[in-house]
């Protein structure tokens, strides 16, 4: 049961692991099991790795405890967060709730597709001998009617899960979905690394090759830490609302990028020496999860069993990380419009859907609609989304933080009055005043130029 705050009638954590789990919850996700790996495969493995590190250090964890900061200090939503500490600032709130929102639609149509994948590992759609699996994917997608059907159950289960509320909803579900996601994730690991011949895949995940460092690795990676992190939607700073004035939030800002990477590394341990040791290749990009994956378990011992394994798995992840992305907009409405969650949460819901349903029929019958860049309807919202609303929002915490409301004020949150010590404070101050935001600016303007 959630124990209520009195002074604001606002939900908090009913436990510190409660709220670990959720916010590891949003951000490991799709982002994790199907982009990192492909990602890595595409920009010379271990050198991605590397400078995905590195970055994490210097902008991850950065912009992890700026969010959490805001989100403690205000108890507010995204919106309500920037407005209450600079009455002009609410707008930029906004683009992180919008961008949350925009992803959402699509998010759930690549949810939908995840499970389309489990009732296929169920009724044994990978053992048929000789099948096509980009046939068998393409065929999918491209249906009219089929990949909405699923979108829809996606979008309801998460609505339903957040209509529960926090520590009823989302809480209770990050406590069971998390640890299971890491037990499975690390028994298809084993497995992928005893096939015999995984070990190229293994050297070629982690033992980086310094000539393959160039512009477009670092950018690579660089966009995958924003995007893995959850950092930019105003999702981190709606959970850290829900946090309780003497939680530890320097230390939570550390250790929700380390599980983030950690369940980022296992996938990829458990999907690139697969594809080495089966003879596929590494580089083929997004299709890797949904085309290579099946044929891999296809080929492998027990290979159905670890598909619906697997598939399940990439369903939860997914599913912890809808939930905040709906989470960011329920707040505000709740918040500075007084609805009901339940109300909030479906008719939230219910519109993020029907936005969605264009990206589905992009796949198909209207492939042939490009709204920007000769992008489809997905890749134009994804494109605007992530690669415009995300960079922007999260410089303008940067300096919001690091310029307007000033370092002092951040630090007294961060070590709730001087309470905790962080050790870190200084080196913190440097980057988020000058690192982070220049590296931000540099993938905003690469993003915008490629
Ligand atoms: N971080 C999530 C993932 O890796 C996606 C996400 C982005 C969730 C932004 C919430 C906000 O899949």
């Amino acid at each position: 049961m959630a124990n209520l705050n009195q002074d604001q009638n606002r939900d908090q954590w009913s436990s510190k692991v409660g709220f670990v789990l959720a916010a590891a919850g949003s951000a490991v996700g799709l982002g994790n099991l199907w982009r990192f790996p492909y990602t890595a495969g595409q920009n010379g493995g271990g050198a991605f790795v590397l400078v995905y590190f590195a970055i994490l250090v210097l902008v991850g964890f950065t912009l992890m405890l700026a969010e959490l900061i805001i989100g403690r200090h205000t108890q507010l939503n995204a919106v309500g967060a920037y407005r209450k500490i600079r009455e002009n600032w609410g707008w930029v709130g906004g683009i992180g709730v919008l961008a949350s929102f925009l992803i959402l639609s699509f998010y759930s149509v690549i949810g939908g597709w995840v499970l389309n994948y489990i009732v296929k590992s169920l009724t044994g759609a990978f053992t048929v001998p000789n099948v096509d699996m980009a046939d068998m994917f393409v065929g999918f997608i491209t249906n009219p009617t089929e990949p909405i059907l699923y979108h829809a159950i996606f979008a309801f289960l998460t609505l339903g899960i957040v209509m529960g509320g926090i520590s009823g909803g989302i809480e209770k579900y990050s406590k069971i979905l998390m640890p299971s996601l890491f037990v499975m994730m690390f028994l298809i690991m084993i497995r992928s690394v005893t096939l015999p011949g995984a070990s190229e895949g293994i050297k070629f995940f982690l033992a980086p090759d310094f000539s393959k460092i160039n512009g477009q690795v670092m950018l690579a990676a660089l966009g995958q830490v924003f995007f893995s992190l959850s950092l930019g939607m105003g999702v981190i700073i709606t959970y850290g609302s829900y946090l309780s004035k003497d939680e530890n939030i320097p230390q939570n800002s550390l250790i929700i990028p380390l599980v983030d990477t950690g369940v980022a590394l296992l996938a990829g341990l458990a999907i690139l020496p697969a594809v080495f040791a089966l003879g596929f290749s590494p580089d083929q990009g997004p299709s890797l999860l949904f085309i290579t994956l099946p044929a891999v378990f296809a080929e492998m011992p027990l290979g159905s069993f670890f598909a619906l394994l697997f598939f399940i798995l990439v369903l939860f992840a997914a599913l912890t990380s809808s939930i905040s992305l709906l989470e960011a907009s329920v707040s505000y409405v709740v918040d500075e419009y007084h609805w009901n969650r339940k109300k909030t949460s479906l008719t939230l819901g219910l519109i993020a859907f029907t936005l969605g349903i264009p990206s589905s029929l992009a796949q198909g019958v209207w492939s042939h609609i490009r709204p920007f860049r000769d992008l489809d309807i997905l890749d134009s919202i994804d494109f605007v989304a992530s690669n415009v609303m995300l960079p922007l929002s999260g410089l303008l915490l940067c300096l919001f933080i690091g310029w307007v409301w000033g370092i002092d004020n951040a630090l007294k949150e961060a070590t709730n009055n001087g309470k905790i010590s962080f050790k870190l404070a200084p080196f913190w101050a440097f980057l988020i005043k000058w690192v982070a935001p220049i590296a931000i600016l540099v993938v905003f303007i690469q993003g915008l130029r490629s």
